[in-house]
């Protein structure tokens, strides 16, 4: 044994590279090791450590309620002229829809402008605006707003009101505002139309119509349930018995009866109404077996509840 080793080491000293036949088996053994490690635990490997994200799509936006409203035309070139009686309106409106970003003194330095990015405009600085400083530039700005930023369309501002603030604007904070062609005037006529005026429909949110079509449905089904007990409570009288014996879901048979009246005072349409679809409309096979005299008692009794 020792002379053996005695022997390789020597060889060792003579030839170096034999070494890495030494150390070949260890490596054989160090990858199968790692091959069995993985494959045992394939399933852990293979999943993401990451979770993908995935997009809430359970937050929709609704409908806004918009109250129905006439908007009166407007002539372009006379609401072209700044008169004190459309930049003292302007001047309310101003102080109450925009001043809380771009300030009192419109230099954008209001209490809300804060953190705003980008900054609400300094009307005194007449570089780098977006859609530009004449009057219909602000309207369209009004109209529109500007994507990307705090500046929001104000679709509750009627034209006039546009047009007073986009005025004020101009004459107090914005120092030799450039002037509009008679060309640009019409361009925003055609883009608005302006001189037509609109009738705005009222509009209400998606879900306060499906609250409304629910609770209408509600005393539907409320009234229906309520002449169903009535029946059922009236064991001795004729009718109630007949209308027991020929329905086979009361509560839609009464449902039906009362999703329309023709059948109150004509008797031959309410066999109709009885006769077709029997099973899906609440009632069953009996019906056909009904004498005359029963369907008089029976048309007879059901009116009175409906
Ligand atoms: C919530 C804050 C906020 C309010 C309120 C607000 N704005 Fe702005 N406004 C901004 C911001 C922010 C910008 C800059 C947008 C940009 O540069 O992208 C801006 C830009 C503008 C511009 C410059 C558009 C251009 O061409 O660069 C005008 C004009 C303007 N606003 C008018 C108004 C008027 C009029 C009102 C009131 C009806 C108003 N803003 C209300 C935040 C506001």
């Amino acid at each position: 044994m020792k002379e053996i080793f005695k022997e390789q080491l020597s060889q060792l000293k003579e030839n170096p590279g034999r070494a890495f036949g030494l150390v070949y088996p260890f490596m054989l053994i160090i990858g199968l090791t790692i091959g069995i490690y993985y494959l045992s635990h394939l399933d852990s490997v293979a999943r993401q450590s990451i979770p993908p994200k995935l997009q809430d799509t359970a937050t929709t936006t609704d409908l806004p309620l918009i109250e129905a409203k006439s908007i009166p035309p407007i002539d372009v070139i006379s609401i072209n002229n700044p008169t004190d009686e459309l930049v003292q309106k302007g001047k309310q409106l101003y102080s109450a829809n925009c001043a809380s970003c771009h300030g009192e003194d419109g230099t954008g330095n209001g209490p809300a402008a804060a953190g705003l990015n980008p900054a609400p405009r300094d009307f005194t600085d007449s570089t780098n605006w977006k859609n530009g400083m004449k009057l219909v530039n602000i309207y369209q700005t009004l109209e529109e707003g500007i994507n990307g930023s705090g500046m929001i369309a104000y679709d509750f501002i009627i034209p006039e009101e546009k047009f007073a603030i986009a005025h004020y604007i101009r004459t107090q904070f914005i120092p030799n505002p450039p002037q509009n062609s008679n060309d640009d005037l019409a361009a925003l006529d055609l883009t608005y139309n302006l001189s037509q005026g609109k009738e705005v429909p009222a509009q209400i949110p998606v879900a306060a119509a499906i609250n409304l079509i629910v609770s209408e449905n509600q005393s539907t089904v409320q009234k229906a349930e309520q002449i169903v007990n009535a029946i059922d409570n009236d064991k001795s009288s004729e009718g109630a018995g007949i209308f027991n014996r020929v329905t086979k879901n009361p509560l839609q048979a009464v449902a039906l009866l009362s999703s329309y009246s023709g059948w109150k005072d004509k008797e031959s349409e309410f066999i109709k109404a009885l006769t077709s679809n029997v099973r899906v409309n609440g009632f069953n096979r009996e019906v056909f077996l009904l004498s005359e005299d029963d369907w008089t008692v029976l048309h007879n009794y059901l009116r009175k509840f409906f």
